[in-house]
């Protein structure tokens, strides 16, 4: 678990594994407690990033190469780093971010050829931040991408590519978990709502 002090909160996990409906929670949980919170998102949560979101999420799988993916993802993250979490932080405020880095890490490093260095180098020039806390949502895929179909909507790039490719991810999101245990909160996704959330909660706690 990492020290206390933690501000930057990011969540990770498969399609469909709760972290929208678990941020959300937390964010009212937290300022319930009369705690300044600023939930956003990626990719998107600034206006620049946001525009980046839709060229990423809708339309063909194949609409983009690899390399061109990573390099729109760390402009949409550099942008939304600039305008919105780091104006946050210095305000004292704790940041909420629905994926982050690991999810690049993941997405195209582990599953769409052997880019993790360039995505880690990338990282390391342009963005130049972890997060204090990753509540990494693990469950089974197969589980994730039923709740995710369920909803309908037009972001479907990532999910269209089929359950073979949420067994990788997981995968992917565990090893980087097992690479960083001193920022990382393993939590099991695939229980009702409120379980999930008070496990969530418990470990915030113990990081702020
Ligand atoms: N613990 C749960 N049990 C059952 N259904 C859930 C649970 N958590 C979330 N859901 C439902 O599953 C769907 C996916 O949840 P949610 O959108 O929070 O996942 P997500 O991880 O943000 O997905 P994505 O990666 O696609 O953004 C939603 O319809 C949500 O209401
Ligand atoms: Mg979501």
């Amino acid at each position: 678990m990492t020290a206390t002090g933690a501000r930057f909160i990011t969540l990770e996990g498969v399609d469909g594994s709760g972290k929208s409906t678990q941020a959300q929670r937390m964010k009212e949980a937290l300022e319930a407690e009369g705690r300044s919170v600023v939930l956003t998102r990626e990719p998107g949560g600034s206006v620049g990033a946001e525009e980046i979101r839709r060229l990423v999420l809708e339309g063909d799988p194949e609409r983009w190469s690899a390399e061109t993916e990573i390099l729109l993802f760390t402009a949409a993250r550099r942008d939304h780093l600039e305008r919105t979490i780091e104006p946050a932080l210095a305000a004292g405020q704790i940041v909420i971010c629905d994926r982050f880095v690991d999810s690049t890490r993941v997405y195209q490093g582990l599953t769409r050829g052997d880019l993790r260095g360039v995505i880690d180098d990338l990282h390391r020039m342009m963005i130049g931040r972890e997060a204090d806390l990753t509540l990494l949502f693990d469950m089974d895929p197969k589980l994730g991408l039923a709740r995710a179909k369920a909803r309908q909507t037009v972001e479907e790039r990532f999910e269209d590519m089929g359950l073979e490719m949420q067994i990788r991810m997981r995968a992917g999101f565990l090893e980087l978990a097992a690479q960083a245990p001193e920022r990382f909160a393993v939590i099991d996704a695939g229980r009702a709502v409120e379980a999930v959330a008070s496990d969530v909660l418990a470990a915030v706690k113990a990081a702020l």
